[in-house]
């Protein structure tokens, strides 16, 4: 790993650290002799997480922190942030993981909608808002990573609430990245992560899913070369299967197809024989 926000000594800061993608991504910038700072609403899974990262950093448990964070709480992202700096001093890394999973329709109850915007949409907000400023005055390289869904790109039919949250971010991280690009002397880049099917959580590994090492392989050599963009195939899509889903979804609207055309009998075949 080159990018120097990455570097040993430099401090990584992830939330839905507890477990899936967020441990994996903990576990390796500990391994690459980051300082670690993990933050999961999951108090218990937390700190048997951060004994696993620890175990894996040269410095043990003086490199790793775990602060019990709700994401969806201003208050609580900015406590982080003070004992972070309050510890490390400074960071490399934010990676803005925590997520909230919900399935369902537009007329699913409006808590559930609050909720997980709350945590997939705000808490990233939220993030950036309180880490950012700091981040600018260190004058060191530092980067944001949110990570969004496919989901938030495509927009399959179901999961409605969870895909309004995912397109939220992105629409809101190419925003912050494109600030971050047009301010002169900044050392702050954004970047999305969109992982493939992944096994996380307490979910048995099916063939088809990545597990979160792929998708973490798949970040930290996208940092190194500076994308923003890092979307995962997995084992059953590949990256040419996401390009033309993606080119059909934008195509909806230049073709003037229905909205969601892809997953419609009219528009199978047609789907199907596209390039
Ligand atoms: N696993 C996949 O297939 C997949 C696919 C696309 C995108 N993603 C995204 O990747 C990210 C990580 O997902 P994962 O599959 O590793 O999830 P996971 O369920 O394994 O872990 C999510 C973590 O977030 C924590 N969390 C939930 N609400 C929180 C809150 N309010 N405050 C703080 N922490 C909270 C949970 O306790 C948990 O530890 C998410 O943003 C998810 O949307 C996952």
């Amino acid at each position: 790993m080159t990018h120097p926000a990455l570097s040993e000594g430099r401090t990584a800061v992830v939330t839905g650290a507890a477990m899936g993608i967020g441990l994996a991504s903990c576990k390796r910038f500990a391994a690459m002799g980051m300082r670690v700072a993990m933050a999961d609403i999951d108090g218990d899974e937390l700190t048997g997480a951060a004994a696993e990262v620890a175990a894996l950093a040269p410095g043990g448990a003086d490199a790793v922190m775990a602060v019990p964070t709700d994401v969806a709480k201003r208050d609580d992202i900015e406590a982080l942030r003070n004992a972070v700096f309050d510890r490390f001093g400074s960071v490399g890394v934010l990676m803005n993981n925590a997520a909230a999973r919900i399935a369902g329709g537009t007329s699913d109850d409006l808590a559930d909608w609050h909720h997980t915007m709350a945590v997939n949409f705000w808490g990233v907000v939220y993030g950036v808002r309180a880490f950012l400023p700091a981040l600018r005055d260190q004058g060191t390289p530092a980067v944001i990573v949110n990570t969004g869904s496919k989901q938030g790109i495509t927009n399959p039919p179901g999961n409605v609430i969870y895909n309004v949250t995912k397109s939220a971010l992105k629409t809101y991280t190419e925003q912050l990245q494109h600030e971050l690009r047009n301010t002169r002397d900044n050392p702050v880049t954004a970047h999305l992560l969109v992982p493939g099917w992944t096994t996380t959580g307490k979910r048995a590994h099916k063939p088809g899913a990545w597990l979160p090492d792929q998708v973490v392989d798949r970040m930290l050599a996208a940092l190194d070369r500076g994308d923003f963009y890092i979307i995962c195939p997995d084992n059953e899509v590949t990256s040419e299967m996401d390009a033309k889903r993606i080119r059909w979804g934008a195509g909806d609207i230049t073709e003037n197809r229905p909205p969601l055309s892809r997953w419609h009998p009219d528009y199978k075949e047609a789907f199907d024989k596209a390039p």
